[in-house]
């Protein structure tokens, strides 16, 4: 068991994994695709032939649709919380690439969404672009009282980044309340409640699923996104160390240094 988990994670001395987008140059004999070709290529994996959806973009295929931002929220909302018509919902670090499209999805399946995000930027983009319920900024003096206020008690709480926020969050639950440790975390658990992690490789033969509904949402304009690209892998070096400081959101990917974000963030 140990053995099937650890070999998920890259191993000291190993090259880092990343999965990614390319356009097929060549193909070889046989092959099924095409020269221009879009392709998913996953770390063990064939590459697999994407298509765009109506009124969607390259980039999305990095981001709502791609594998570490929207496939995640979609099976961690919709497999592992089971989220419900009516339910309430939270969602840490809700402007970033899973939990802008965790909160949406929350929407379209008829949930009250409720955000946490650490600016009064971010937490006006998901009120008013993403037109979430409510949208809390954790670094606020009053946001234990501004959650109790906006949440009461919560039905899902979608954990994209552990910690005191998580614990706070632990207080309020309802009964049944599911917690989806998406963020790495040791699992814990709690009477009358679940909590589970997840890893989205675990879903890597069901990823076209993630493609056909949230591409169509995209498509009816239900699924609303941003992004920030840095163009030329030599930005590379000085592109990266932003992700430490969580000043953007970013997802890194294709043969150019790409990034996908939310609002940009003022600190
Ligand atoms: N289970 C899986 O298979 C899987 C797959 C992909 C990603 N993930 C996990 O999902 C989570 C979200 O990923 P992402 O790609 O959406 O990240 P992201 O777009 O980079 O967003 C991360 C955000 O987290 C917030 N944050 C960082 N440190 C924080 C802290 N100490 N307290 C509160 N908020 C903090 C920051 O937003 P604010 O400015 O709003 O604080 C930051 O922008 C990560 O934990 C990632 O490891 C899991």
């Amino acid at each position: 068991m140990l053995g099937a988990i650890s070999s998920l994670f890259v191993q000291i001395g190993e090259v880092m994994r990343s999965a990614g987008l390319a356009t097929v140059v060549r193909v070889g004999e046989g092959s099924e695709l095409q020269p221009g070709d879009v392709v998913q290529c996953m770390p063990e994996k064939a590459a697999r032939k994407l298509e765009i959806p109506p009124g969607g973009q390259l980039l999305d295929l990095l981001g709502p649709l791609g594998p570490s931002g929207g496939v995640t929220a979609y099976f961690g909302l919709l497999d592992v919380a089971k989220i419900k018509a009516g339910e309430t919902l939270v969602v840490s670090a809700a402007a970033g690439s899973v939990g802008s499209v965790t909160c949406q999805i929350g929407k379209i399946y008829g949930a009250k969404v409720i955000g946490i995000a650490g600016s009064d930027d971010k937490c006006r983009w998901l009120k008013e672009g993403l037109k979430i319920d409510a949208a809390l900024n954790y670094k606020s003096p009053t946001f234990q009282d501004e959650f109790n206020d906006a949440v009461g008690y919560l039905d899902v709480f979608f954990d994209n980044v552990g910690g005191e926020i998580l614990d706070f969050a632990l207080t309020r639950l309802n009964k049944g309340a599911r917690i989806v440790l998406c963020v790495p975390y040791p699992s814990t658990t709690h009477q009358s409640h679940r909590v589970e992690g997840f890893v989205i490789a675990d879903y890597a033969d069901s990823f076209p699923e993630a493609f056909t509904n949230p591409g169509k949402w995209i498509s009816e304009g239900r699924i609303i996104r941003k992004f920030h690209v840095a163009e030329k892998l030599e930005k590379a070096p000085e592109s990266l160390p932003l992700l430490f400081l969580w000043r953007k959101h970013r997802k890194i990917g294709g043969s150019r240094f790409r990034s996908w974000c939310g609002p940009l963030d003022k600190r």
